[in-house]
C-alpha cells in the first residue's frame, strides 16, 4: 500500500480507481454537491427549470449549458459568499429538447441555444460546515453574457475592414460570444475567456468563390455547407456569403469585470484570432502582463502575448480602467521547439531518447506588435485576424493540439495540455517530433516550459515533457521519473489548475483508456514528482472541466454528461444529476472532506 503519507501535501488521498460509473466518484472520506446545473434561475424573474417549457426568454436569466471554465473569486464585502464565473462552451440540442428535428429546428430553439451559450456570473453562499455552495439567485451581480450580449472590439485590429459588418460598419462592436472553453482569472481582478471552435456556427463557406476567402476560411476549419445548428436560417450573419466578416469577429479572447455586471465585455484583438483554448497570465517582474495561450487543432501552434503596459495596482476607478487596458497593446509571439536527442534516432517507437528525456530548447517568434508586422506579405491587422497563416509563415512548431496552459504561480514554469493527436505521422501529415513524440497520439502529453532567466517577456526557453500519458504499464508514458506503479493511468490531459501548495491539477477529455474522464493531482517537483493520483471520475458521456482547487475545496464543471452516440432528450445517456429517464443536465459539483480539514493535506 502506497497509501497517503507518501503523497505530496495537498495529494494525500485515496487515488479513485478508474471506472465507467454513471456518478460523480470521490475519494474516500470526501462529499460532494451539485451547486448549479443548467437552466437554474440566476437573475431576477427567471422561472425555476422545466424542460418540457423552456423559452430563450427563461434561459437568457438562467445558467447557461455545457459549463466549461470555472472561476471562484472573492467578494470583498458579503462574508461567507463567493463569485462563481462559468463559460457555457456550446449546445446539444438533440440532449436538450424532446422531439428535436436537427433538419428544422424553430426559431425558438435557436434563440434558446444563443441564450444557452456565453457566460454566467452568479454569487454563491458558503456553507457553514461542509464544502457545499448555493447559488443566490437575483443578487445584484449576477449576469449572463449570451450569443447577443454587445462585446467592444479592442487593440489593433479594432475597426479594421476584415471586421466590418453591415450590422457595424465601424467594426467596433460584435453581439455575443460563442464556444467559451477554458479561460483564465487576471491579477488585476477580471476574467478571461477563449472563443474556440467558432467555425461550427458558420454557413455556407462551400458557396465561397473568392480563392483568398475561401483559404483564409479552410484554415480555420470553415469548408461545409448548413451548419449543424441552422443558425443562419435565423440571422444572415452566420451565413459567410450573407456576411463575410462576421466570422472574423469570433475566435478572440474575452475579457470582462465580473463585478460590474453592466460593464461591457472586450474581444482583444492583440492577442490573435485562432480556436483559443485559454489564457493565463503571469506578470513580468516590473508588473506588464504575460498571457500564454494555445490554439486546439492537431498541428497548431502555442502562443504568447507581452504587454507593454505595467499593471497599475488598487481598486480605484481609474485603475480598473488601465487595467482593463492591459492587452491592448504589446507583442504576439508564436513557439518553435527544438529537441536535443540524437537526431538519428526513431522517435514514436514507444522508447526514451537517448539522453534520457523528451526536451529541449525554444525560441519565441514575434508576429506583430501593435501596428507592426513581422510576417512577410501581411499587414499587422492580418496577422491578428489571421493568426494561424502568419504563424505557418513564421514556421512554428505543429503541437498536439494545445488546450489549456497554466504557469505555475510558484515556479514560474509554464504547463501545456497537448491534448492527443491521432493524427500524427499519418499519411502526409507531420510525423512524430521529441516534443511530440508518439504517432496516432491517443493519449497526449504535459509540456513544461522554463523561460531562460525566468523572465516571461524573453524569446528564449528550454522545454521538457513532464508527462507522457497513457497506460503506465504503456511502455511510452513517462511520469517524470516517477515508479510507473505508483501512478494513475491518464488520457488526454485538457484543463490545468494549481492548488495552493503547488501541485498541478489535470482534467481530462475523451479518455482513450475505456474509463470515464475525471480530475488528477500531481506534485511538479519534489521526491513526488510526477506520481500523478486521480481524485474524481465524471458520468458518462461527460468531460471534467473548469477545475478549481482551494484549501477546502475541490470544484469542477461536468460537462455534456450523457452525450454518447444515439443519446437525446427522450434517451438520455446518463441519469446525472437528476434520476433516470430525465434530461442530462450539465452541472458544477462542489466537493470536500467530510471531516473539515484541508483536502489532501
Ligand atoms: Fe473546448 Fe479544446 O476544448
Ligand atoms: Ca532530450
Ligand atoms: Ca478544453
Ligand atoms: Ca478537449
Amino acid at each position: 500500500e502506497h497509501g497517503r503519507h507518501k503523497a505530496a501535501r495537498g495529494l494525500r488521498f485515496d487515488a479513485v480507481a478508474p471506472n465507467t460509473a454513471d456518478t460523480v466518484t470521490v475519494p474516500e472520506g470526501y462529499e460532494q454537491k451539485i451547486v448549479i446545473r443548467w437552466g437554474d434561475p440566476i437573475l431576477r424573474g427567471a422561472p425555476a427549470f422545466d424542460a418540457e417549457r423552456q423559452t430563450a426568454k427563461a434561459q437568457a436569466g438562467q445558467f447557461g449549458y455545457n459549463n466549461d471554465f470555472l472561476a471562484l473569486l472573492d467578494l470583498p464585502g458579503e462574508r461567507g459568499h463567493q463569485l462563481l464565473v462559468a463559460n457555457h462552451e456550446y449546445t446539444d440540442e438533440q440532449l436538450m429538447f424532446t422531439g428535436y428535428d436537427p433538419e428544422n429546428p424553430t426559431r425558438e430553439q435557436a434563440e434558446i441555444g444563443w441564450a444557452a451559450h456565453g457566460l454566467s456570473v452568479v454569487v454563491v453562499r458558503e456553507d457553514r460546515r461542509g464544502g457545499a455552495l448555493t447559488p443566490v439567485p437575483r443578487h445584484r451581480i449576477n449576469r449572463r453574457i449570451t450569443a447577443t450580449t454587445p462585446f467592444r472590439l479592442t487593440g489593433p485590429a479594432a475597426g479594421s475592414e476584415l471586421l466590418r459588418t453591415s450590422a457595424d460598419p465601424e467594426g467596433t462592436t460584435v453581439l455575443g460570444t460563442l464556444n467559451n472553453c477554458a479561460g483564465g482569472t487576471t491579477p488585476w481582478g477580471t476574467v478571461l475567456s477563449a472563443e474556440e471552435n467558432f467555425n461550427q456556427y458558420f454557413a455556407h463557406a462551400d458557396s465561397v468563390t473568392d480563392p483568398e476567402h475561401a483559404a483564409r476560411l479552410k484554415r480555420y476549419g470553415l469548408s461545409g455547407g448548413a451548419s449543424d445548428r441552422k443558425w443562419e436560417r435565423f440571422d444572415p450573419r452566420f451565413d459567410v456569403t450573407e456576411e463575410p466578416n462576421e466570422v472574423n469577429r469570433f475566435g478572440w479572447i474575452v475579457e470582462f469585470d465580473p463585478y460590474d455586471p453592466e460593464s461591457v465585455p472586450r474581444k482583444h484583438t492583440a492577442l490573435g484570432r485562432f480556436k483559443h483554448e485559454a489564457a493565463q497570465p503571469r506578470l513580468t517582474r516590473d508588473g506588464r502582463p504575460v498571457i500564454y495561450m494555445g490554439d486546439d487543432e492537431r498541428f497548431d501552434y502555442m502562443y504568447k502575448f507581452v504587454s507593454n503596459r505595467r499593471m497599475a495596482r488598487g481598486d480605484s476607478r481609474a485603475a480598473r480602467e488601465h487595467n482593463l487596458g492591459l492587452l491592448d497593446e504589446g507583442t504576439l509571439y508564436v513557439a518553435k521547439l527544438d529537441g536535443n536527442s540524437p537526431a538519428d534516432q526513431v522517435l514514436g517507437d514507444g522508447e526514451l531518447p537517448r539522453d534520457g528525456e523528451f526536451d529541449g530548447s525554444g525560441e519565441w517568434i514575434k508576429l506583430a506588435s501593435g501596428d507592426t508586422s513581422y510576417v512577410e506579405g501581411m499587414t499587422a491587422e492580418e496577422v491578428y485576424v489571421f493568426t494561424r497563416i502568419a504563424a505557418d509563415k513564421a514556421g512554428a512548431t505543429k503541437m498536439d493540439r494545445p488546450e489549456d496552459v497554466e504557469p505555475s504561480p510558484r515556479t514560474g514554469k509554464v504547463y501545456v495540455a497537448l491534448t492527443n493527436n491521432t493524427d500524427r505521422g499519418k499519411d502526409g501529415k507531420p510525423g512524430p517530433d521529441e516534443a511530440n513524440p508518439r504517432n496516432a497520439n491517443k493519449h497526449g502529453q504535459v509540456l513544461e516550459l522554463s523561460e531562460r532567466w525566468d523572465n516571461p517577456a524573453g524569446t528564449r526557453f528550454a522545454w521538457r515533457l513532464f508527462l507522457v500519458c497513457g497506460d503506465p504499464e504503456d511502455e511510452s508514458t513517462y511520469f517524470a521519473g516517477f515508479p510507473k506503479e505508483q501512478v494513475s493511468p491518464i488520457s488526454c490531459p485538457d484543463n490545468l489548475t494549481f492548488d495552493p501548495y503547488g501541485n498541478l491539477w489535470i482534467s481530462t477529455d475523451g479518455n482513450a483508456l475505456g474509463n470515464h474522464d475525471g480530475l488528477f493531482g500531481v506534485a511538479t517537483s519534489g521526491r513526488n514528482e510526477g506520481q500523478i493520483k486521480q481524485f474524481l471520475t465524471v458520468p458518462v458521456g461527460a468531460e471534467t472541466c473548469g477545475p478549481v482547487v482551494q484549501e477546502r475545496r475541490v470544484l469542477v464543471a461536468v460537462q455534456h454528461p450523457g452525450e454518447v452516440d444515439g443519446a437525446s432528450a427522450e434517451q438520455p445517456g446518463s441519469a446525472w444529476p437528476d434520476g433516470p429517464g430525465k434530461v442530462s443536465r450539465p452541472a458544477v459539483v462542489s466537493v470536500w472532506r467530510r471531516d473539515g480539514r484541508d483536502i489532501g493535506a
